[in-house]
């Protein structure tokens, strides 16, 4: 008797562990059980990906989703919807929020606004402060928590952690990887000035300069080294702080994003002006070849969007009044395909930075690979597809995208998720069925 799946992936190049091999995917019960040849067999649905890459489900570990608080930017159901559209099958999602995620009762909140409203995996960064970082160790092992968040320079929000004594304090209490804002603080006050009465967006770069990365970046390595905790450092903008990332490798592990590495200084306030504005900011392009450098010697583990969207109001404020942040999350994946295409890195370096990574350095459980006993998450795309990012396709609430109007060359064609397709051709479909991701070293008997 011929085997029997739910679903059947047939025909596409699909990308596992073994490199790119063109064969069929059998999913029974949300899980992949079966890689090869199943010309045979018989399944209940059957996506054909006939001249479609088939990649482990893409995972965005930096978003900001504003909900609860700040729902007029983003909120959970739509924010979800926009990495579903682009091909993201989970996300992490922020402390900034208002209130902060600082405990038990804000994390079960979150957990539970997305129950029939998230359209792809999710999961939680609690914040460290001054007030819970006591109780850290406890919270990061709750379920839905993806670890403790460090605010090392202000940006949107209250959330902070400057203090030598304190941040000693949070990097001793828990033993997860903690990913970190790496701006320094006294630096950027000390600077402020250089903005203070009015300049244009293309000062913002200069006013939270490479310096101020650099000086956080290595205060981090050496207080991870120090404390012996792991440490994620976000965002990384600058060439400088390569050197000094690639020294600590064994401790820290690294993202950058897509915008840094796509969009250069002057040009991008000169064309985008406060649209182009975030913190740490896009900079020059040798600091942009430099990231890339980063991508080949295997510097960078991971890609995440920081989705930080605000309003098209918000942003029309007059620098520096306006506020930091850009959407990202629906087009990191179209983004990153055509960086594919162009030739700057190969598709399963992306796959690394996009799937394996975030399952490596946060413990996910099973994710971010094609093989037997993994869920069955799935980004499909079209590698010859020639896409323009325009308005009507996102879903964002905020309403725009710094790359509105730019045509890309690779595109998601379908996410599925856990065995479900809950994006084909463009279209969300059914209902949003999201759930918490699971992680290894937190919740064993939850995932036996
Ligand atoms: O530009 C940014 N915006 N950087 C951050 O770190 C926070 C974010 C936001 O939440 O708006």
């Amino acid at each position: 008797m011929s085997e029997s799946y739910d679903l059947i992936i047939k025909g596409g190049d699909v990308v596992t562990p073994n490199g790119t091999e063109k064969i069929d995917v059998g999913v029974k019960g949300g899980r992949i059980v079966a890689l090869g040849n199943l010309e045979s067999a018989t399944s209940k649905e059957e996506y054909d990906a006939t001249g479609q890459h088939v990649l482990p489900g893409a995972i965005d570990t930096q978003v900001h989703f504003r909900e609860p608080g700040l729902e007029h930017k983003e909120d959970l159901a739509c924010g979800t919807a926009a990495a579903a559209l682009g091909g993201i099958v989970a996300i992490f999602e922020m402390p900034n929020t208002n209130p902060n995620t600082l405990g038990p009762v804000e994390l079960a909140d979150k957990l539970s606004r997305c129950e029939n409203r998230a359209w792809t995996d999710h999961a939680f960064f609690i914040g460290a402060a001054e007030e819970n970082v006591d109780e850290l160790g406890e919270l990061e092992k709750l379920p839905g928590c993806a670890g403790i968040k460090i605010f090392m320079g202000s940006s949107t929000g209250s959330l902070l952690v400057e203090e030598e004594g304190l941040l000693v304090d949070v990097l001793k209490n828990g033993t997860r990887r903690c990913p970190v804002h790496a701006e320094d603080e006294n630096r950027l006050r000390e600077r402020f000035s250089l903005v203070r009465d009015g300049a244009d967006p293309t000062m913002h770069p200069v006013w939270r300069d490479p310096e101020a990365a650099v000086l956080a970046t290595t205060r981090i390595c050496r207080l991870a080294r120090q404390t012996g905790r792991r440490v994620h450092v976000l965002h990384i903008t600058s060439k400088d702080e390569m050197p000094i990332l690639a020294a600590n490798k064994d401790l820290v592990t690294v993202e950058t994003t897509p915008q840094h590495l796509t969009l250069s200084a002057p040009g991008c306030y000169e064309k985008l002006g406060t649209f182009a504005q975030m913190n740490p900011p896009i900079r020059d392009e040798e600091h942009r070849l430099g990231l890339w450098e980063g991508i080949r010697t295997g510097i960078v583990d991971v890609l995440g969007s920081d989705h930080a969207p605000h309003t098209l109001e918000e942003k029309q404020k007059p620098y520096p009044a306006s506020p930091s942040g850009m959407p990202g999350v629906q087009t990191l994946m179209p983004l990153m395909l055509d960086h594919v295409n162009k030739g700057n890195l190969s598709l399963e370096r992306l796959v690394d930075l996009t799937s394996s990574g975030p399952a490596r350095i946060y413990n996910i459980a099973g994710k971010g690979r094609i093989a037997c006993g993994f869920d069955a998450d799935f980004t499909i795309v079209d590698m010859n597809k020639e896409e323009t990012i325009s308005k009507d396709w996102l879903a964002y609430k905020c309403g725009w995208s710094p790359f509105e109007g730019v045509t890309v060359k690779g595109w998601p064609m379908a996410t599925i998720i856990r065995g479900m397709v809950v994006m084909k051709d463009g279209e969300l479909i059914g209902d949003p069925q999201g759930k918490p991701v699971r992680f290894t070293d937190t919740e064993p008997a939850q995932n036996a």
